[in-house]
């Protein structure tokens, strides 16, 4: 398979999860790919386990001078960027009453401009370069309709689905296709935390959300990181040349839209 060979990717967020998983098939398909993560000891580690194709930078979303230096590494490393998946982010959730304006600011740092002003700074590499790119940013269910507990996350997500197609219209002019996935609940490190906060918040067991959210998918189970690589390598590859500002649930039938 190598839909996706001579190009290069920069992820954001890949030491772990569902962005490790994005770099794992990126390279499957021949492509080259920069784990970008503010863990740059995981990123590390997880790269050289990747091989020589693999390349970890460190990136902190929040900080323009780390998003412009992670930008300059990965180019400086492989000379261009094709694909750029904005996937970092972070889950906070409270009662509205509980709600601190230092987590709300820290969140949408993270997830909205976070993933803005990396978008930016690797569309102008692209801009420049002159020969388009794929962008696919990462939303989510929770970014389709408000949840009691979840109001900051939830509002985040529906920016990055409004950011895409605002970036989607505005650069599909250069031949830079922004999309994006929006995948429902995915098992891994990021539900643990989920699963925290719902046993704090709704007297479960450890554990008891994870199961109820996977029974209740369509599909009849928790997504795992490996079911949104086609969407992604779909959405990176020339296949998806016409695609422009969408956002495609990848949810075992979760929302529909
Ligand atoms: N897991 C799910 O159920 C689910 C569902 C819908 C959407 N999503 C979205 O998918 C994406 C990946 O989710 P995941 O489950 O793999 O999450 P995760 O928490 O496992 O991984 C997130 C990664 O982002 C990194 N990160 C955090 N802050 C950063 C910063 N300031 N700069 C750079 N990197 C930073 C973390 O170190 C971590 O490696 C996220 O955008 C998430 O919102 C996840």
């Amino acid at each position: 398979m190598t839909r996706l060979q001579g190009k290069t990717g920069l992820i954001t967020g890949a030491a772990r999860g569902i962005g490790l998983e994005f770099a794992r098939a990126y390279l499957r398909e021949g492509a080259q790919v920069a784990l970008a993560d503010i863990d740059i000891e995981r990123a590390g580690t997880e790269a050289a386990r990747l091989g020589n194709a693999a390349f970890a930078v460190e990136m902190d979303v929040t900080r323009q001078e780390s998003i412009d230096a992670a930008v300059a590494a990965t180019l400086a490393q492989f000379g261009q960027i094709d694909i750029l998946i904005n996937n970092a982010a972070i889950f906070t959730a409270a009662p509205i009453d509980e709600i601190s304006r230092a987590d709300y600011a820290r969140c949408f740092e993270i997830n909205v401009a976070g993933t803005l002003f990396t978008m930016q700074a690797v569309a102008k590499h692209m801009i420049a370069r002159g020969q388009g790119g794929k962008i696919i940013n990462m939303a989510s269910q929770a970014g389709r309709r408000g949840e009691a507990l979840v109001a900051v996350y939830c509002a985040s997500k529906a920016a990055i689905i409004s950011l895409t197609q605002s970036a989607g219209l505005n650069l599909i002019q250069h031949r830079i296709n922004v999309n994006a996935i929006a995948p429902g609940v995915v098992d891994g490190e990021h539900w643990d935390g989920v699963d925290a906060f719902f046993a704090k918040y709704e007297g479960k067991a450890p554990g008891q959300k994870k199961r109820e959210v996977g029974a209740a998918v369509p599909f009849g189970r928790m997504g795992v990181a490996s079911d949104l690589t086609g969407m992604a390598v779909f959405l990176a590859s020339s296949e998806a040349d016409y695609i422009v500002a969408q956002t495609y649930n990848v949810d075992g039938g979760q929302w529909m839209s």
